[in-house]
């Protein structure tokens, strides 16, 4: 765990309107799943869970995501936040959306950081490992409700992410904890 508390101490100690250097404090750090094992839980009707660690309300929320096979969520956005995000186990490939236009596909192993801090843009991730993929996430600051399009640019519909487990508990009899990968 240590890892992971070491870099929720560094992220408090940074200036975080202004820090631009997110991504490479999230590189550096050497947090690994079994440091995260804990938040991480899956849920049947779930292709992506999300677990809740750590929320500053209006500043920072780190979350983490664990992905089953062959899932593809929808292109999205984050409202006014910053996303970074690590990948933890598997492999993640991300379809970049910068202001409607479209960046090749970009692969994300274990320990490579991605981040979306270009204002308006929108992204699609699908986990392209031979099983869960886990990835860790930083939003700064955080969003409760985004957008998704079911083709770059078309219409935006409002959604509200929900958690299926906040800071190592399950929110319903539904979630289980993920003890194999
Ligand atoms: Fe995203």
């Amino acid at each position: 765990m240590a890892s992971l508390q070491e870099f929720i101490l560094s992220l408090k100690e940074k200036d975080l309107q202004r820090s631009d250097d997110i991504d490479k404090l999230l590189t550096n750090f050497q947090i690994s799943f079994e440091d995260c094992k804990k938040y991480a839980f899956v849920k049947d009707s779930k292709g992506c869970s999300r677990n809740l660690i750590f929320d500053e309300p209006e500043v920072c929320r780190i979350t983490l995501s664990v992905w089953k096979q062959g899932f593809q969520n929808k292109i999205h956005d984050h409202g006014q936040s910053n996303c970074y995000f690590k990948v933890l186990r598997g492999s993640l490939e991300e379809t970049h959306f910068p202001n409607g236009g479209l960046i090749a596909d970009t692969v994300y192993e274990e320990g490579q950081v991605c981040q979306m801090t270009d204002t308006g843009a929108c992204h699609q991730m699908k986990n392209i490992h031979d099983g869960y993929s886990v990835s860790l996430h930083v939003y700064i600051p955080p969003f409760d409700s985004c957008y998704t399009y079911d083709v770059p640019g078309g219409a935006a519909i409002h959604v509200t992410p929900s958690f299926i487990s906040r800071y190592g508990f399950a929110v319903d009899r539904e979630s289980r904890r993920l003890l194999d990968l």
